[in-house]
């Protein structure tokens, strides 16, 4: 397996065109693509090369782990995984934002197909049902993909919540750091 030096840091807007190649072609969801919402991996001696992006959308009261992709040539090395640990670590530093909620912590969720199931409870997210009185603006995206998910691409999507207490559990602030 190859071993390639990399470095996580935010989008800049000449990484746009990157970042909607690598999404087209993971056929994700292209709609809601900001590169200012998005965290990018680099090359670390070529850093004009996005090898993997992944961004949080930010909606009221809700925010959504989503256009994770790390490009086929580079994975199975652990940039997923360094993606979504940023990801939730810069969720963690960020001041609450939205004063109209109650200055509430947003919980953050996710659509994805049930096979990268396993891959997102590392991270401390778990399967919720629209019987968890999900956020309405999540059931308005998590309905469709279930429905027609089956019906056009054969692949089961699940919806999953991040469980934050149970992650800050097993990641000390120091260990999150080195994210
Ligand atoms: C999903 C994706 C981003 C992972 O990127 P990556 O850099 O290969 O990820 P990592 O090397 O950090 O880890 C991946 C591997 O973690 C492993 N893994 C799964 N569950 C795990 C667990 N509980 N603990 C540890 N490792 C686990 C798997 O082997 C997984 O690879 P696979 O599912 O592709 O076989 C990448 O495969 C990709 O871009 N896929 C296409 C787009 C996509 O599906 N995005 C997710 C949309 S929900």
């Amino acid at each position: 397996m190859k071993n390639t030096n990399y470095t996580i840091e935010k989008a800049r807007p000449e990484d746009q065109t990157a970042i909607k190649s690598l999404i087209r072609e993971a056929r994700l969801d292209i709609t809601d693509i900001r590169w200012q919402k998005f965290l990018v991996a680099r090359i670390e001696k070529s850093p004009r090369t996005v090898l993997g992006c992944i961004q949080m959308k930010i909606y009221p009261g809700l925010k959504e782990l989503a256009s994770l992709v790390v490009g086929p040539a580079y994975r199975g090395q652990g940039i997923g995984q360094a993606l979504v640990h940023r990801l939730l670590n810069d969720h963690l530093m960020t001041p609450r934002q939205d004063h109209n909620h109650n200055n509430r912590d947003h919980s953050i969720y996710l659509l994805c197909p049930q096979y990268r199931q396993s891959f997102y409870e590392q991270f401390h997210f778990k399967p919720v049902s629209l019987a968890d009185h999900l956020p309405w603006l999540l059931v308005l995206r998590y309905l469709p993909a279930r429905l027609l998910g089956p019906l056009l691409f054969k692949i089961q999507i699940i919806a999953m919540c991040w469980d934050k207490d149970s992650y800050l559990s097993q990641h000390t602030k120091s260990a999150l750091t080195e994210h």
